[in-house]
């Protein structure tokens, strides 16, 4: 297939079903947003069932040519009952890091052996529920983590089948909060140690099956030349090991990190191209050195989801500073998007009540409602909003959701998929009740000791 004929929604910086009605408002997925702010309330997350679809479609296409292939999905990005449940049904595995995101996965249905579990510090019981539920496949981040997982695979009396984290010693150009490949990174095993670990996972062999190596360079990546490069180094490992050990591994887990686009700024290679790029360089340099190929994983997370979701605040007050900077507050922020506070992520906003409203020749800044000078939303837009207006910000279908906090005591907000017109509710308000639930309160503090 080619790739003129497939969608990449990772390049473009709104969902693919984004439209404009009759009556000025953005509509996503059929759906009116206006309608659904009233519906469900703001702060609100909406994520385009279609996008995801084209952005997974086109994922899977461009492996087309591969002999055995499988992206995993990064539930790190957005993880929940519902989206757990699309992924798989179109066919894909997970990624998971933590017995939360296993238990996701697990309760959605994912096979076990579809489920690949990361993570630089497995907890000895999330090791255990691994080798429990079935064969969960264990991507072992430290030597002294292969010792726990051939230690309690023996206890339990399974095999655990593994994969090593190496540190490549590739960086892409991104944030260097999420660069994860280079030398200093806390993930991985150093290609220096590697074969010393690899002969320690074979010593092992009564209980651990080593079935191939991971990477994972960092996240946001937008160009394609570090994959090539982690490539190479993983094909030149892969004959290594079969020259020091004679064993030919039988997959390659590449990771994801692939960027998406949240201003005019940013250009990712599109999907298609970013997994048809690495399956063909998975082809040569493996081919080029006589190795059998090796089945190849890909782990997005971002590129998946991130474009299928908009989150729509409601402004309130408005004011301007005598720089000529006017700042737009409005119902969340840093608790449900700690991005820009983080990681200095640049977003892209509208009105949605009014989309094609007038522009601001003066700088309109969107701010968040927490009390800290860091929670901007959307820095020098050219919005003109008022009081009640609807503001949506673009791109925020990946990490937002999952790395939301109650900041402030604030509850997080709802997520509503779209599809088709049809808009159904995937996680409830989290209500301020529930903030209380696990506070306790000792007696004497009730004035009640005796
Ligand atoms: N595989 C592994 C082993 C990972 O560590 C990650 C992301 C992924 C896959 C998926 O990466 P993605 O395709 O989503 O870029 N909180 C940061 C991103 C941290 C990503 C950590 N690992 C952010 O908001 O930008």
């Amino acid at each position: 297939m080619g790739g003129a004929m497939v969608n990449s929604p990772n390049i473009q910086i709104q969902p693919a079903t984004v439209a404009i009605n009759d009556k000025g408002h953005l509509v996503i997925g059929g759906a009116d947003v206006v309608d659904l702010a009233e519906q469900f309330g703001t702060p609100l997350w909406l994520l385009d069932e279609a996008t995801i679809r084209q952005a997974t479609e086109a994922c899977i296409a461009g492996l087309a040519n591969y002999p055995n292939a499988k992206v995993l999905y990064a539930g790190k990005a957005f993880c929940c009952l519902a989206i757990c449940h699309l992924m798989r049904q179109l066919g894909l595995g997970m990624d998971v890091v933590s017995a939360g995101e296993l238990h996701t996965a697990i309760s959605a249905s994912f096979p076990a052996e579809n489920i690949y579990f990361h993570g630089n510090n497995k907890s000895e019981e999330e090791i255990i529920s691994a080798l429990t539920y079935g064969d969960v496949k264990i991507v072992v981040d430290s030597k002294s983590e292969l010792e726990m997982v051939a230690r309690l695979a023996e206890a339990f009396g399974r095999k655990a089948k593994i994969l090593l984290r190496i540190t490549p010693e590739v960086a892409p150009d991104t944030h260097h909060h999420i660069m994860t490949g280079h030398t200093e990174s806390k993930f991985g095993i150093h290609l220096s140690e590697l074969s010393a670990v690899c002969a320690i996972a074979y010593a092992q062999s009564h209980v651990v099956e080593l079935l191939g190596l991971h990477s994972h360079i960092g996240s946001q990546a937008q160009e394609l030349e570090p994959y090539m490069q982690i490539v190479e180094i993983m094909a030149e490992c892969y004959a290594d090991i079969k020259r020091t050990f004679d064993s030919d591994l039988e997959e390659l887990d590449l990771g994801g990190g692939l960027g998406i686009a949240y201003t005019r700024d940013d250009h990712p290679i599109p999907i298609f191209e970013w997994a048809e790029s690495i399956a063909n360089q998975v082809i040569t340099s493996f081919g080029n050195r006589d190795l059998k190929l090796p089945r190849l994983l890909l782990e997005p997370g971002r590129a998946l989801v991130g474009t299928a979701g908009i989150t729509v605040y409601r402004a309130g007050h408005i004011k301007r500073n005598p720089q000529g900077t006017t700042f737009v507050a409005v119902d969340g922020g840093m608790a449900d998007n700690p991005r820009p506070a983080m990681y200095e992520a640049k977003y892209s906003a509208c009105v949605a009540n009014r989309v094609k409203g007038p522009q601001s020749a003066e700088p309109t800044t969107i701010v968040g409602k927490y009390c800290e000078s860091g929670d901007i939303i959307v820095k020098d837009t050219n919005l003109v909003a008022r009081t009640g207006d609807l503001i949506a910000t673009f791109a925020t279908g990946a990490y937002n959701y999952s790395m939301a906090s109650n900041y402030n005591r604030t509850g997080r907000p709802a997520c509503v998929l779209v599809n088709e017109g049809k808009a159904e509710l995937i996680i409830d308000r989290e209500p301020i009740a529930d903030l209380l639930r696990y506070d306790r309160v000792p007696a004497r503090l009730l004035g009640k000791e005796t």
